[in-house]
């Protein structure tokens, strides 16, 4: 058990001898200043809430049930009733025994699993993948690792965007332009282009728009010639992506677009009309909200001309997850844009009689220095190939500067991982509800909260491990962890944190936590290998135990890279 699930145990034991029902938890955290002791709790202040009782005194009894245990070195109350927890070497060196011992590195299951199905990364059909959906891709991505770490059941849904009034324009521009063949590979640049020329066309043509609506009824209705055309595009798309998935190591489960709902949304529609969550307005359906902040917003269901919208769809969504899925949480993963939609989806859910856990896990804008939208030099949208090309590109050049002696072949390798793990880092760094600005150099640099420093991190405690003698290598399994620096036990201290980080970031969805665990983490590493000798170390058994820290730190700094979605290399 580790130290904290230790404390949180106890605590357990003393809320329900003292028969408090206090509901939450876990009740154990890191303390944040180490002056304070390693651990904090403030369970005595719901419990005071709950008793009628000063939380200073109920500390006080808490702290009783600490008094006799020989592993803390110190229990003291502060304020208005935390009790902090300082542990001594001894259990510490124990305790991480048990953690490198532990498949899991410590990361233990939540308190209650759910099954969460996680809508993530839906980019829209014939338009190529831009610097926009790298978020969604890349944190849905680390989301649904996180959660599983936490023992919960992840659905990965993708919900494609196939279904809208563009394809109105692009099978007219299609034909228009004689039906041209379409490769993987050129089809997604010529789809757009088709799609901008037709728009531009039909505002100078009053004609052509109008032919480009009877192009979307003939599809709506089901025209053999257009919907063979329209799943002509859909194939070329999911094939353009799939490409980008595998390049970024990104799966789904269930690629369920929007018009797979399709069948459905009248029915959804006439369901809410039935039991009047929404009403009719001037022949177009709308649910009107009494939420303050929602009483402005009515949330349009069903146009007057009779055309389902994305909302419908979202609602016909939920009711599929919910009784396909048997899902206890549904979770979005989108620009902060579209936050005024999910809220109205959410309302809209809650009277329709959906109490599952609805989340919009939704992040800021990538922007460019000058804090405006990424754009390339032309004004266009920047496309998520072209940028894990420069990624890899830039990573190749950076490695070759410091590193002449590896062969091309390996270099592109390591500067793959590099490159996009750069990528991937800077987009989780920080809070996601922040914009972010999108630079080269700094997602690049080997110094400061980057990915490159994490894998440097990581290589530096793989290559003392090689340099460690044979003689070294069993024997380290099972050292006994001796932590007399200050820097080792620090090091060790964090690396009992780990399973914190990742619950932390579980349940925020938000996997900047770990990020700032791991960039932590290894900062106490270097500092641990500049102070403390490893190959150099005063004796078999000081070395042995330094050797298993740079193994476990290793182990963890790969796991919650990996739970990033972030891959690792042996050199670089
Ligand atoms: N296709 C949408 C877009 O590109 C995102 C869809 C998100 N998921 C959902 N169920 N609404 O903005």
């Amino acid at each position: 058990m580790s130290l904290q699930a230790h404390l949180e145990s106890v605590i357990r034991r003393w809320l329900q001898a003292t028969q408090l029902t206090v509901s939450g938890g876990p009740w154990v955290k890191a303390c944040q200043d180490e002056r304070f002791g390693h651990f904090q709790t403030n369970v005595a202040m719901p419990a005071g809430k709950s008793l009628k009782k000063n939380p200073r005194i109920l500390a006080q009894e808490l702290a009783q049930w600490f008094a006799a245990d020989r592993d803390l070195a110190q229990v003291t109350i502060a304020g208005p009733g935390f009790v902090n927890f300082t542990f001594t070497p001894d259990a510490i060196a124990r305790s991480l025994a048990a953690l490198s011992a532990d498949p899991q590195l410590g990361v233990a299951p939540a308190l209650t699993v759910k099954k969460i199905v996680l809508d993530f990364s839906a980019p829209n059909v014939a338009k190529e993948m831009h610097v926009g959906h790298i978020r969604s891709t890349v944190q849905g991505e680390a989301l649904a690792r996180l959660l599983t770490a936490q023992g919960h059941t992840v659905i990965r849904d993708n919900h494609l965007g196939d279904w809208g009034t563009q394809f109105g324009k692009i099978i007219l521009g299609y034909r228009r332009a004689g039906s041209p063949p379409l490769t993987v590979d050129g089809a997604m640049a010529e789809m757009e282009r088709l799609y901008q020329e037709t728009h531009r066309a039909c505002e100078a043509d009053p004609a052509l728009l109008e032919a480009a609506r009877l192009e979307l009824v003939k599809l709506q209705q089901g025209d053999a010639d257009s919907v063979a055309l329209w799943q002509k595009f859909r194939a070329l798309s999911q094939a353009a992506f799939d490409q980008i998935y595998a390049r970024l190591g990104v799966r789904f489960d269930y690629t369920l677009a929007e018009s797979f709902y399709n069948p459905w949304l009248n029915e959804v529609v006439d369901d809410l009309l039935a039991k009047g969550i929404a009403r009719e307005d001037k022949g177009a359906v709308v649910v009107y909200f009494d939420e303050p902040e929602l009483r402005e917003h009515p949330f349009l269901i069903r146009k007057s001309d009779g055309a389902s919208l994305y909302a419908t769809t979202d609602l016909a969504t939920i009711r599929y997850r919910v009784a396909e899925f048997h899902a206890d949480a549904l979770v979005y993963v989108t620009d902060g844009r579209q936050q005024l939609h999910f809220k109205q989806l959410f309302a809209t859910a809650r009277r329709w009689g959906y109490p599952q856990e609805l989340e919009h896990v939704w992040f800021g804008a990538i922007t460019g220095s000058d804090h405006k939208p990424l754009k390339t030099r032309d004004g266009t949208p920047v496309k998520l190939r072209n940028l894990l090309d420069e990624a890899e590109a830039r990573a190749a050049k950076i490695l070759r500067e410091k590193r002449a002696d590896i062969d091309d072949a390996k270099l592109r390798e390591i500067a793959r991982v590099i490159g996009s793990g750069a990528l991937k880092y800077a987009d989780q760094a920080q809070n996601r509800n922040l914009d972010y600005v999108f630079d080269w150099d700094r997602m690049l640099a080997f110094d400061g909260n980057t990915a490159p420093y994490l894998l440097n991190a990581y290589v530096r405690t793989r290559s003392i491990l090689r340099k460690a003698p044979p003689s070294a290598a069993g024997a380290t399994a099972a050292a006994p962890f001796l932590l007399r620096e200050p820097a080792e036990q620090d090091l060790a201290r964090k690396l009992l944190a780990f399973g914190d980080a990742v619950q932390t970031a579980a349940a925020e969805y938000r996997s900047h936590h770990v990020c700032n665990y791991l960039f932590e983490l290894a900062a106490l590493f270097h500092r641990f290998f500049e102070h403390c000798p490893v190959l150099k170390a005063d004796g078999d058994e000081l070395q042995a135990s330094r050797l298993r820290l740079c193994q476990l730190t290793g182990d963890i700094l790969k796991r919650g890279l990996w739970l990033l979605g972030i891959e690792t290399v042996e050199e670089m």
